[in-house]
């Protein structure tokens, strides 16, 4: 089975625009694919070198995707800190990577930027330790969105420069598998732009039913069509979006038309549509509060996923020995 390997940043809640996006492709992914999808921690200490409580963290966010119905029987989830093998091929791939190549990723460039006295050689080599990530189980796709682009081109560069270094055909070169098809784009409830959790617009999953009623009857509107027929403005068009994501064909069509005949009216259209996310969220909020108290379940889910993933990092890595000339 072709295999799959993902990376969750460790931060923050899921929200809506992440379960349309990302959560939904994962799933589908789970069913036809040998999947490996784990929470990188490692890499949150490029920006965060004190991290907290990356526990506590790292099972909240562990909580939510199980919740949302990722499944440890089909995917492997694990956290990236407890498969050590993946260190040993980053500082492989790190003897093989240039200073110049580094310096020259956006993503190091911004943050060397906005973090100024800190500038580590972690964040410098953030790639190579996600190429590792990757090619440690010979992944052949990663899901990813657009924003990963020159990450992945470089994953592919230390791939096949490996595979010409050492004169051998043994990483395959993984390919972005890009959400962008398949996925919903999640509209914000500020008038414009998608929802994002730096956008402060966000419905989260583990939002309570009244949270998510006060923010959407806060969401932007307009004083109404006065012509039979407009065009609709973003911040209407966006609430429309919500309706099509949660809703039935049967509330679309009515608000539409309504808006249609200019006998719309925001208050109702905000009412509906608050309650059919609060019964899109609810099931999922739900299985958070069951999941996020189980502490000894997600320890064995995390443990299992680990177990795993060390499986197939190990065997990589005693082939890569082989190769570089290291004896077994
Ligand atoms: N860089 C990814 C992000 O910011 C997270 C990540 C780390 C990742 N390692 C990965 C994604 C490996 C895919 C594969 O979202």
């Amino acid at each position: 089975m072709e295999i799959v390997v993902s990376g969750i940043r460790p931060t923050g809640n899921l929200h809506l625009g992440n379960y349309f996006g990302a959560i939904r492709n994962f799933l589908r992914l789970q069913e036809e694919y040998n999947c490996f999808f784990f929470i990188a921690d490692w890499h949150s200490l490029t920006t965060h070198p004190k991290p907290g409580d990356i526990t506590a963290n790292v099972r909240k966010i562990l909580a939510e995707y199980l919740a949302c119905g990722i499944d440890p029987e089909k995917a492997a989830i694990y956290v990236q800190s407890d498969v050590k093998e993946v260190l040993e091929l980053y500082l492989y791939l790190n003897m093989n990577a240039y200073l110049g190549e580094l310096e020259r990723v956006t993503s190091f460039k911004e943050k060397a930027r906005t973090q100024p006295d800190n500038v580590n050689a972690g964040l410098l080599t953030y790639p190579t330790l996600m190429a590792a990530d990757v090619i440690v189980h010979k992944a052949v796709k990663v899901p990813v969105g657009k924003d990963q682009e020159q990450n992945m081109e470089m994953l592919r560069k230390f791939a096949r420069r490996f595979n010409t270094i050492y004169g051998v055909d043994y990483f395959p070169e993984p390919a972005s598998y890009s959400f962008a098809g398949e996925a919903t784009k999640v509209p914000g409830l500020d008038g414009s732009g998608k929802m994002g959790k730096s956008e402060g617009n966000a419905i989260y999953l583990a939002d309570d039913p009244d949270t998510i009623r006060k923010k959407v009857m806060k969401a932007v509107t307009d004083s109404g069509p006065t012509v039979p027929d407009s065009p609709k403005p973003e911040a209407i068009e966006n609430l429309f979006t919500l309706l099509k994501i949660v809703s039935s064909a049967d509330t679309y069509n009515y608000f539409n038309d309504r808006y249609n005949t200019c006998a719309i009216r925001y208050g109702d259209l905000k009412k509906q549509l608050a309650e059919d996310i609060v019964a899109f969220t609810s099931p999922i909020r739900e299985k958070i509060l069951g999941v996020v108290s189980d502490t000894v379940y997600m320890d064995r889910v995390a443990a299992t996923g680990a177990e795993r993933a060390r499986e197939s990092a190990a065997r990589t890595i005693r082939e890569v020995r082989e190769i570089i000339g290291f004896r077994g």
